[in-house]
């Protein structure tokens, strides 16, 4: 059983430390390296408006595993999602089961609301734990010249 916390201004620096890990930057659309100034600014503002939300994952072992995060769309309770795993603990299936815990508990306590999740054709691992976390195949589409798969749960 994974558990998670809603992350806080004291997660900023492990948020920063997965986020700019280099296969999830080329796995983003903006592939820039991150600058951690830049970073601080957008992730106190994120959690200082309720924009989005962080879940912080952590397996069986007490162990910090990654985060899903979903930014809302306050109009009609829409999200996005996306995921990064630590790069020790890919390969274990974890993506899965984050995905399916965020997506739910959000899911539950906004009835009628989707998620929806942009990810690179090619990112295999990616695109399988999204449909085993119950997200539904939509549509293809080259965003920022990058062939994208986008997926929806409701
Ligand atoms: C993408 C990511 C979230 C996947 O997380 P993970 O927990 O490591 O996922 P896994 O590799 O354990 O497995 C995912 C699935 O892909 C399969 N898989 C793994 N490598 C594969 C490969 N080379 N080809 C085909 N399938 C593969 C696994 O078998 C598993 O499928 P299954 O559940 O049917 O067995 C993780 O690699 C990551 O954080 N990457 C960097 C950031 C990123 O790309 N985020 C997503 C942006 S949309």
């Amino acid at each position: 059983m994974l558990a998670f916390e809603i992350a806080d201004i004291n997660n900023a620096h492990l948020i920063y430390q997965w986020a700019n890990d280099p296969i999830a930057r080329e796995n983003s659309y903006n592939k820039e390296p991150i600058k951690y100034s830049d970073h601080l600014v957008w992730f106190k503002e994120k959690i200082k408006s309720g924009s989005s939300k962080f879940y912080i994952f952590s397996n069986e072992e007490g162990q910090k595993i990654g985060f899903v995060r979903l930014d809302f769309n306050n109009v009609h309770k829409n999200a996005i999602i996306s995921i990064v795993v630590d790069i020790n603990h890919r390969g274990k299936g974890y993506a899965k089961h984050m995905l399916e815990t965020a997506s739910d508990e959000y899911l539950k306590s906004n009835i009628g609301a989707a998620i929806t999740a942009y990810i690179f054709k090619n990112n295999v691992q990616s695109y399988k734990s999204f449909i085993h976390a119950g997200f539904v195949f939509n549509s293809e589409k080259i965003i920022n010249k990058v062939m994208s798969c986008i997926l929806i749960k409701k």
